[in-house]
C-alpha cells in the first residue's frame, strides 16, 4: 500500500487502453484515490468497475472515493480551469499520468498540416498544460510525482511514424526543463518510455507483419514485449516512495529495444 490516500490523476484511463487500465489498477490496489480522465464516460465508468472488481479486498467503508471526469484533453484552454475544478471537488494531487495519446503512422509522403496538431496536442501541448495546471498554487502537494508517459520512438527513428516519435521526443526534453522548475515546490517530473507493448496495439502491429518481420520484431525486445503491468510498474515506482531523488528522467521500459 505504498500510495495510500494518495491522490493520483490518471489521463488515458479509458477501459480499452491496456496500458492506462493496467497503471489504474496498479495504482488503487496500491490504496490510491484515483481521478480517471478521457472523453468517453461510459469507458471510464467501465474502468472504475474494472478496478472496484480487480481490488476486491478494501472493505465497503474503506474503499476510496476514486472518480471520474470526461474532457477532451485536446481542448487545451479546458486544462487549467479542469485541473482548478477538481481540486476544489476532491482536494489538491499527489500524482499525474499523463497516458492519453494520439498514435498512428504519418509518412513525409502523405503529410498533412492537420495531422501535426493532432498528434502534438494531446501527446505533447496537454501534457506541458497538465503540468502547468499542477504548478500553480496549491493544485498539487509537496512530494508530488508527475509522470508523462513516452516511447521508445521517442529516442529512435521509426520509418511512417515521425509526427508520433516526435511528440514522444519532445516528452523527453519537456521533463528535464520542468523537473528543474518544480523542484523548488518538491515536485518531481519523470517520464516512462515503452517500446511495444502486449495488448491489442501490438496485436493489430502483428496482424500487418509477415512471419520473418514478426520474428524481427520480437527479438528487436532481447527480454520480450513489455506488458501493460510491466509499464505500471515503473510508474508505481516512479509514484512511490522509492523513488524521491529521480527527476528529469525518461525511465525506458522497453525489454531491451534501445539498447541496441
Ligand atoms: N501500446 C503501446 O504499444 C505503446 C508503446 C509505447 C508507448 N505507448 C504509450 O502508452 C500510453 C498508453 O497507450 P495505449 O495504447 O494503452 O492507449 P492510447 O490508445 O494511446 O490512449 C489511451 C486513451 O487516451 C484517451 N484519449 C485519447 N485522446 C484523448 C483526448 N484528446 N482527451 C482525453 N483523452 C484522450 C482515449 O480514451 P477516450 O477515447 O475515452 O478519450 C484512449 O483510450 C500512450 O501515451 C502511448 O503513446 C504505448
Amino acid at each position: 500500500m505504498q500510495l495510500k490516500d494518495k491522490h493520483i490523476l490518471v489521463t488515458g484511463a479509458s477501459v480499452d487502453s491496456d496500458i492506462g487500465l493496467a497503471i489504474c489498477v496498479a495504482l488503487a490496489s496500491q490504496g490510491a484515490r484515483l481521478g480517471l480522465i478521457g472523453r468517453r464516460a461510459e469507458a471510464l465508468e467501465a474502468t472504475l468497475t474494472h478496478i472496484h472488481a480487480m481490488t476486491p479486498t478494501q472493505e465497503a467503508d474503506v474503499v476510496p472515493a476514486h472518480y471520474i471526469h470526461a474532457i477532451d484533453l485536446a481542448e487545451l484552454d479546458t486544462i487549467v480551469p479542469t485541473i482548478k475544478q477538481l481540486v476544489t471537488l476532491h482536494g489538491p494531487f499527489d500524482g499525474l499520468v499523463h497516458s492519453a495519446s494520439f498514435q498512428g503512422y504519418s509518412p513525409l509522403k502523405t503529410l498533412k498540416p492537420s495531422q501535426i496538431g493532432q498528434y502534438f496536442d494531446i501527446n505533447f501541448a496537454a501534457a506541458a498544460m497538465l503540468l502547468s495546471a499542477f504548478a500553480k498554487q496549491q493544485q498539487a502537494n509537496a512530494g508530488a510525482s508527475l509522470i508523462l508517459i513516452g516511447s521508445a520512438a521517442g529516442q529512435k527513428g521509426l520509418k511512417g511514424r515521425c509526427l508520433y516519435a516526435a511528440s514522444k521526443a519532445a516528452l523527453t526534453s519537456l521533463v528535464k526543463s520542468a523537473a528543474l522548475e518544480l523542484a523548488d515546490k518538491h515536485i518531481r517530473v519523470n517520464c516512462v518510455a515503452p517500446a511495444l507493448v502486449s495488448g491489442s496495439k501490438a496485436d493489430k502491429q502483428f496482424a500487418m507483419l509477415g512471419e520473418q518481420q514478426a520474428e524481427a520484431l520480437k527479438a528487436a525486445h532481447p527480454l520480450g514485449i513489455a506488458t501493460p503491468t510491466d509499464v505500471a510498474d515503473a510508474v508505481s515506482f516512479l509514484l512511490g516512495p522509492h523513488s524521491q531523488k529521480i527527476t528529469g528522467a525518461t525511465l525506458n521500459v522497453d525489454g531491451g529495444f534501445l539498447a541496441g
